[in-house]
């Protein structure tokens, strides 16, 4: 990270932000990306979907790889397989992964309860990853009554983790509640190293807001699946810039863009616009007469169909009918 910036970070969102998306992103002002999280397995396995993960364009560095996993050596192992594989800008490990499956296996947010596990894991990854930066991206703890951010950033601290990324919410939480930056705001007071805020940043106000909690940079989600244009939002306003909002064709033209590249990355158009309808249904959300919109989009299967469904939008629109 340059000294005196503040960069926005796309947070790794599984199925979500992949390299056209974040091709998207970059190119609207995420400063710093990583892939979804992979499992440790899956990078020794080196399978079709695993080399789909970890693939990334030189217009997306600086890029992490993001690790899942709970056993130190086959992490640590992963780690240089997937370093020599893709020569990636840094090695991001994950600890707050909340699902069942990945919990089970002692890998995300379980580890924030066995904190010499957590700490075994960063130590082996920063030396196996040596002399390539490792970050951590934690939750504040695993429920209410057991909240250790402050510590569990200590440890990863101590043990060379270069940058921790902190989404306030617990492992119980899920994605429900509010992300408690307090938390947030003691940990990045406890330790030097850079710490990342992330959790419900949905505006430009809220990044001004939390802006001064005392983090160096900001991590947002879901909010860049509606809105993308969300960094070049926050950029402006952190300049004190004017920043225009897209207008609902250059909105159309983007959503247009991305189910063409998602196509073409699937080699299918069926099965690519598909994959895409869970996503049309957040880039539709809060424009006009998004209702009957997005049960049309919730069965598309091709780029003419959605073709036909913005048209028919755009002119509706013009005439006044939406
Ligand atoms: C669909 C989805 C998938 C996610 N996948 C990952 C992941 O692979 N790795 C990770 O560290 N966090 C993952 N997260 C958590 C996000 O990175 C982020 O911490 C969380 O959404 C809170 O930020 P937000 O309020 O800006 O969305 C995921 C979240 C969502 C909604």
């Amino acid at each position: 990270m340059k000294k005196g910036s503040f960069p926005l970070f796309l947070a790794p969102m599984a199925g979500v932000t992949n390299s056209v998306f974040r091709t998207i992103c970059r190119e609207k002002g995420a400063g710093v990306m990583t892939t979804e999280f992979v499992s440790a397995d899956g990078i020794m396995h080196k399978n079709a979907r695993t080399r789909e993960y970890v693939q990334f364009t030189e217009a997306e560095r600086p890029m992490g790889v993001q690790l899942f996993g709970g056993d130190p050596d086959r992490l640590a192992e992963a780690a240089k397989q997937v370093i020599d594989w893709v020569h990636p800008d840094f090695i991001d490990i994950n600890f707050g992964c909340p699902v069942n499956k990945v919990v089970c296996r002692h890998g995300g947010s379980s580890l924030l309860r066995d904190c010499p596990l957590l700490e075994k894991v960063a130590l082996a990854m920063v030396k196996a990853c040596d002399p390539l930066p490792v970050t951590a991206k934690i939750r504040i703890g695993w429920d209410e009554k057991s909240i250790n951010a402050v510590q569990t950033s200590r440890i990863l601290e101590g043990s060379g983790i270069r940058r921790v990324a902190v989404h306030g919410r617990t492992k119980a939480q899920g994605y429900s509640g509010s992300a408690d930056w307090e938390v947030i705001s003691s940990v990045a007071a406890s330790v030097s190293i850079p710490v990342i805020g992330n959790g419900d940043i949905i505006d430009a106000p809220t990044a001004l807001r939390r802006r001064s909690s005392g983090v160096a940079g900001l991590m947002i989600g879901r909010a860049a699946m509606t809105n993308p244009w969300i960094f070049t939002e926050i950029l402006a306003a952190f300049e004190g810039k004017e920043y225009h909002a897209p207008t609902l064709e250059e909105r159309w033209s983007l959503v247009r863009r991305h189910c063409a590249e998602e196509v073409v990355t699937r080699g299918n158009e069926r099965v690519g616009m598909q994959g895409m309808r869970s996503r049309l249904m957040a880039y539709t959300r809060g424009m006009p007469g998004a209702r009957p919109l997005r049960s049309i989009l919730s069965g598309i299967s091709s780029l003419m169909e959605l073709d036909g469904v913005i048209e028919h939008h755009l002119a509706g629109i013009h005439h006044g009918e939406v």
